[in-house]
This record gives C-alpha cells, structure tokens and sequence, in this order.
C-alpha cells in the first residue's frame, strides 16, 4: 500500500498506540510489539496514517516507560529492538508511518548517567544537583512542587539535592549540559537510521529551567513559571531540527506543549520548529457550542499566523476518556481537578462523543485518536485502589486516582476478560482489569454492527482521506440556530470537491439540517432531514 504523500503530517489522522494496553502477544498481561504486529491489519482498515507509540524504551517503569533507562533499546516487555526495527518495517508495509516518543526532560534513575551522578563529580551537571536551604541544607533547594505532588527535590545526602519535575525515579536533565545536547541529538539520529517517520517530545515546554532555578513564591503568574517556557527551549528545537530535515522523507516532531497562552504555544510551531503541537486547548473545553466555536476559531488564527497545522485532540493517555467527561454535567476538563468518580451520563457521552469524533475529523489539519475512542470507550473508574499503578495515586497522598482509567487494556473480541487482548492460553491477567461491561465494545463486535462507533470512525477516516483532506486548509463558519455550528470547508487547490459541510447539533433537540444534496455521514439516524439532539453530520451541498 502507498504511503500517504509528503507533507503527509499536515493532514495526518495519527492513531496513539499506548503500547502496554494495546494488544499483548506474549500472553504476559502487558501490550508489546509482537502484539501491536498483529494488528496492524485492525489499523490499516480502520483508515489512520499513522501510529504514535508511547514510551518503548529500557524502563524501571516508575511512571508507565517515561522513565527512561536506555533511549537506545526496547524493555524486554515489550519485545527486542530486532522486534522494534521489524516493527517499523512492518508499518511501512501496511502504509502506515510511525511516530515515537522522545522523553528529553528527564530520564530513570536507572539510567547509567544518573548512577554515576549519584556517586558524584562532574558526573552531576548532566541533572540538577544543588545544595539544600537550611543550616545543614536539610530543606529543598527552592518551593518547586513536582507535578506528580510533592516537592520537585529529593535529597541524597551531605546537604544535596536533586531536581525531579515529575517522580523521585525522573530525574530531570540539565539541558545547559553540551552533553545532554549532544546525547539527544545521537538518539535522534539513532532512530531516524531505522526510519522512524517522527517524534512526539514529552514535556517539549519544560527542558529549560530559569537560571538560578528561583522560588515560583505564593502568588505566580501562570505565563512565567521558572521551569517551563523559557525562552532557551527553542534554540534545541532548532538544532532538531537541522538533524531531521538531513533525513529523506518528512520526518516530524509534535511538541507536548502544555501552556496557558495560544501565544506562547505558537512559538513552538514557527518555522524551524516543531511541525506540530497537541491541542489540548480544545480537549480541555466545554462541550457547548459557543466554547468550542471560540477554541476552534483561536486555534485556526494561532496556527495560521506560525504556517502550522492545527491538530484536535479528544483524550490521550493522560486524560479521562471524553464518552465520561461528556457525559458529564460540566463537560470541561481540569486537569488540577480530575473529578475522578463524578457521575456521568455515558449514554449522552457516547451521543456526544460520536458527534465529536465527526467534528474533529471534518477539521482542517491533523487529528489524533486515542487507541478505545474508536471503540467509544469510557474511562474505568472502579479500578480497586490496591491495583493502582500510576504514580500520581501515591504521589498525592491518595486523593488523586491518576490515569489508570484511561490506560485499562483493549478489549478486542470474545466475551470475557481479556477480550483477546492476549493469547487465549495466556496465563497472565491484563495488567488493569477490563469491566465485565467491554463484553459488548469488543472489536470484533463492532466490527459487525453498522451503527457501532467503530464503524462511524471506519467510515469517518475513510471519507477524511478521500475527501475532506484534500480541501483547503481553512473553513467558513454558516448561519447556524443557537447551540448549532455549521461550518463549510472550501474546496482545494488540487480540486478536491467542494460542497462539503459539517453540522454540529450541541442542543437537546432535534434541528432541521441546511439544504444540502446528501448526507454524507451522520452521527445519528437523519429523519426528514432533521438532526438528533447531541448529533453531528456531513453533507454535500
Ligand atoms: C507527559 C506524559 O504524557 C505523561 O504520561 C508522563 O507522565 C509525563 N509527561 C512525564 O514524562
């Protein structure tokens, strides 16, 4: 099968592969490449461009492979970098392209570099080592809190300190170091060698610190905190990216840029920079028209001002999975207040979740899915407490539930747990449990139903390829009633077709649709050309 054309990342439906949930082939409990092999036939029909995987690398697994021991081998968990170069080989062949995930921030406390670190010396410039305030250097180095909980410094003895923004088992690198610099840009090139098509770079605002490393104190402002967007963090994108363009073919990056301001956000995306960002302005929103025609709108006028694609994205691995955030009686999402357990109505958070899902492919630019949303999966929220794994449930002195609910392994067929997601003589449980409930969300059992989500985002990425990518890059927002968005998307350059429109029916009646000549696609069943409450479609005008 042909690769999808360059500049193929402007346009790109980039399907996240979150490795240890996706498939299990070695009967373990635990996803890894022999599994996700094995499926890439699933992925090819469901019609994405491209895989990003999550962490593969040497882990302790402190925190689920985001702690690196080794940026230059697989985890024995998951398979073998013979397995890995087979894998990428394997995309390639199903006309697929992959991205992987590059955690420059900080590395395990596994890693060789921060064990010698530990005994001393110079060893120590590579991270952040510094004495400790107080007569005997017995309190941290400043008040910086870890985003895990706690503070951000661990001591280890005589009056030191070391800097973790995350968990005590990630330490942070000290990107000042012309070694650390050094070392990030071999590791590119090590996979670029073996033709990964990309990377997705973890915590992309966060590698340079303000110098001196000073207090945030008790009142910051969120746009200057000392440890993120600095300006210095642009300078290694710049160096990453003379490394890539040296390589055939478009090999990308797209930044994790978490930040308060659509400014401060588009200066990662100028030219030189990163090719794309996530969007979790937009994942973030309210699920209401008037939020979500504004975030749409800023995102447009942001990116076009920096020549970058815009990118939607509903849930990733971090997140609640939006069928329970939508069904929710406040659908925006805090990530300072996950709201673990709070009810949800997960009829309407399917209804709106399968609106989404058409909205967000209708949009110009590039659009993620995360491994489950196309099989509507809500986030498993009575994960018994002593079977949590994320680090922030122990972190925030159990009152935060952390990510696990949106990490339970796939369900692909049968009719009880594991649901295929390993072997059938496999002697190992997932790895999180899978609510009886999946019984019906299989893959397989959607597979076989017209009106299932997984065969509205089947058809959705198919109509997406043929047509909706090929038109221009912008939209023209219609008249539409309250609590209604109809946008238009002109047709392109190459001459695709025109006519296309998306509606976006956010109110809980039924609306007459505009005059169009088909339905192209419709998240619920049109009726005398009326659209259903919580509803969104595709027309031919
Ligand atoms: C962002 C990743 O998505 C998250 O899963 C991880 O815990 C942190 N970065 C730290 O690497």
């Amino acid at each position: 099968m042909a690769l999808t054309p360059a500049a193929w990342w402007r346009t790109a439906a980039i399907y996240q592969i979150y490795v240890r949930s996706f498939a299990d082939g070695d009967g373990d409990g635990i996803g890894d490449l022999a599994g996700l092999r094995r499926r890439l036939p699933y992925l090819r029909e469901l019609g994405v461009d491209a895989l990003w995987l999550t962490p593969w690398y040497v882990s302790p697994m402190a925190d689920a492979g985001y702690d690196v021991a080794d940026y230059r081998d697989i985890d024995p968990v998951f398979g073998t970098l013979a397995e890995a170069e087979e894998l990428i080989a394997d995309v390639h062949a199903h006309g697929l392209r992959i991205i992987i995930d590059l955690v420059p921030n900080h590395c395990s406390e596994r890693h060789p570099w921060f064990r010698e670190a530990l005994a001393g010396g110079p060893a120590r410039d590579r991270f952040w080592f510094l004495p400790g305030r107080g007569e005997h250097g017995e309190l941290p180095p400043n008040d910086w809190r870890s985003y895990f909980g706690g503070p951000a410094w661990t001591p280890v003895g005589e009056g030191q300190w070391y800097l973790h923004m995350f968990a005590p088992q990630q330490p942070d690198l000290n990107w000042e170091s012309a070694e650390v610099r050094a070392e990030f840009e071999d590791i590119l090139r090590f996979w670029l060698d073996r033709g990964v098509d990309g990377f997705r770079v973890d915590v992309a605002h966060g590698l340079v610190k303000k110098d001196g490393l000073p207090d945030v104190g008790p009142d910051p402002d969120p746009a200057d905190l000392p440890y993120q967007d600095r300006d210095g963090v642009h300078e290694i994108y710049r160096s990453w990216r003379r490394v890539a363009d040296a390589y055939e073919g478009e090999r990308v990056f797209v930044g994790e840029v978490w930040l308060p301001t659509p400014a401060q956000f588009a200066r990662y995306l100028r030219p030189g920079e990163l090719h794309s960002a996530f969007n979790f302005e937009f994942l973030v929103g309210a699920w209401e028209a008037g939020p979500v025609r504004e975030v749409i709108a800023a995102t447009l006028d942001t990116h076009a001002a920096v020549g970058a694609p815009p990118t939607w994205v509903l849930s990733n691995h971090d997140t609640i999975r939006h069928v329970t955030r939508y069904g929710r009686e406040r659908t925006a999402f805090d990530m300072g207040d996950k709201r673990h357990g709070a009810p949800s109505d997960l009829e309407l958070g399917v209804r709106r979740a399968r609106a989404a899902a058409l909205l967000t492919l209708a949009l110009p630019g590039g659009v993620y899915v995360y491994q489950g949303d196309e099989l509507g999966l809500a986030e498993v929220e009575d994960i018994p407490a002593e079977l949590l794994q994320d680090p922030t449930w122990e972190r925030s002195g159990h009152t935060d539930r952390g990510r696990d609910g949106c990490r339970v392994p796939l369900p692909w067929s049968g009719d009880q747990p594991p649901f295929g997601f390993s072997p059938p003589e496999a002697a190992a449980e997932p790895w999180l449990p899978q609510p009886a409930a999946w019984k019906g969300l299989t893959a397989e059992a959607q597979a076989a139903d017209p009106r299932s989500m997984l065969a509205l985002y089947r058809a959705g990425l198919a109509l997406r390829r043929d047509l909706v990518a090929g038109l221009a890059q912008t939209l023209t927002w219609l008249e539409a009633g309250a609590g209604v968005l109809v946008f238009a998307r002109p047709a392109g350059e190459a001459g695709a077709a025109g006519g296309f429109v998306c509606v976006v029916n956010f109110t809980a009646q039924a609306v007459p649709l505009p005059a169009h000549e088909e339905v192209l696609l419709a998240s619920a069943p049109v009726v005398d050309g009326l659209l259903p409450a919580e509803a969104a479609a595709w027309l031919r005008r």
